[in-house]
């Protein structure tokens, strides 16, 4: 895709997905939203976006579906990243020449999957279109953007891990791991979960409530203060040696087992295939594991993806699940 003004060279960004480590729903708000205590960590799997000066006289998109075949099941059709651009340029005002973008979206991450990749990508595009339009925005109009483009987009600006509480909005930063980083197994069904679906089962349906509701805010408050910057710093074995907390630490899983059918079975296969406590991303249907280092979750993707070829293993949904090995990521992720 090439600028119409030619003056500009394209501006790229990583968008990278995240993981809920903990999910506690604290309750329910006046405007309707839920008030929650989540540990977010970025990851390496990430959406790649371009932006260049559009030919036409409105913001365009075009999406390149890489290795997802999940992208067919978006709801939203990728809006977040033209909503993104839209708040940038609201937030910029007067205070810059904010013309039209053509952005490229690479979709590597599952959408609707409880891996926010939508909401990164909206992350990206802020930052993305301020920076092709030369213009600046203080950090509090940068949150602002982010808070009004979806709940999950303010955790972006942190770059690493964070605590994030309200019902997205504040989003304190957490120190990163050290040494090298935790492997992640990701096992994402082919069936698209909608987080608002998933919020209202839990105000309606009893069989949606959390098993252990205050235990997950207890385990999301503990794993917080353990991340916490003056804390020592936590290594990647430590983190695994908490998965069997944190894969029961979250209070939309039960939602999730109700909304996608065949879940909760998927989820204990994992367990049993693989031997190590399996977690659920947001609202799901995204599975998790971990592990201290990349080529752990690298055989454990193997695995499942031997046991999914020889009829081992029973996945909900349209087709095969998206199956990936990353990394928990800390900044920068920016690409030069
Ligand atoms: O903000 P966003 O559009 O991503 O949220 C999607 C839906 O999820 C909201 O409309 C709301 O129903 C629900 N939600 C919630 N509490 C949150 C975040 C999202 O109830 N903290």
């Amino acid at each position: 895709m090439s600028g119409g003004g030619g003056a500009l060279h394209p501006v790229i960004r990583l968008a990278p997905a995240k993981l809920n480590l903990t999910l506690a729903v604290l309750g329910v708000r006046h405007d309707g939203f839920h008030d929650l205590h989540s540990v977010m960590v970025p990851l390496g799997l990430a959406d790649r976006l371009s932006f260049a000066r559009a030919a036409g006289s409105a913001d365009s998109l075009h999406v390149l579906d890489v290795a997802n075949p999940r992208a067919s099941l978006d709801p939203g059709g990728f809006g977040s990243v033209l909503a993104g651009i839209a708040e940038a340029r609201r937030a910029v005002g007067r205070g810059a020449e904010t013309f039209p973008l053509a952005v490229r979206l690479e979709k590597h991450i599952p959408v609707a999957a409880g891996l926010a990749g939508g909401s990164s990508d909206a992350a990206a595009a802020i930052d993305g279109a301020l920076e092709a339009w030369g213009a600046e925005l203080n950090l509090e109009d940068r949150r602002r953007a982010a808070a009004a483009t979806g709940s999950d987009v303010p955790f972006f600006l942190a770059g690493g891990p964070a605590l994030v509480q309200g019902r997205g909005e504040r989003v304190e930063p957490l120190a990163g791991l050290a040494g090298d980083p935790p492997g992640v197994l990701l096992v994402t069904p082919a069936a698209a979960s909608s987080t608002r679906t998933a919020f209202e089962a839990l105000d309606t349906d009893p069989a949606a409530a959390p098993a252990s509701r205050g235990s997950t805010r207890l385990s999301s408050e503990h794993l917080a203060a353990e991340l916490s910057p003056g804390h020592p710093p936590m290594r990647a074995a430590g983190l695994v040696s908490r998965a069997g907390v944190l894969a029961v630490a979250n209070d939309l899983a039960a939602a999730a087992d109700i909304l996608v059918p065949g879940l909760r079975s998927l989820r204990r296969s994992l367990m049993r295939l693989l031997g190590v406590p399996i977690g659920l991303s947001g609202s799901g249907p995204t599975l998790w594991a971990l592990y201290p280092a990349l080529d752990g979750a690298e055989e454990a993707a193997a695995r499942v993806r031997d046991a999914l070829r020889l009829g081992l293993l029973d996945s909900p949904g349209s087709g095969p699940p998206f199956v990936a090995a990353t990394i928990i990521v800390g900044p920068p992720w920016r690409e030069p």
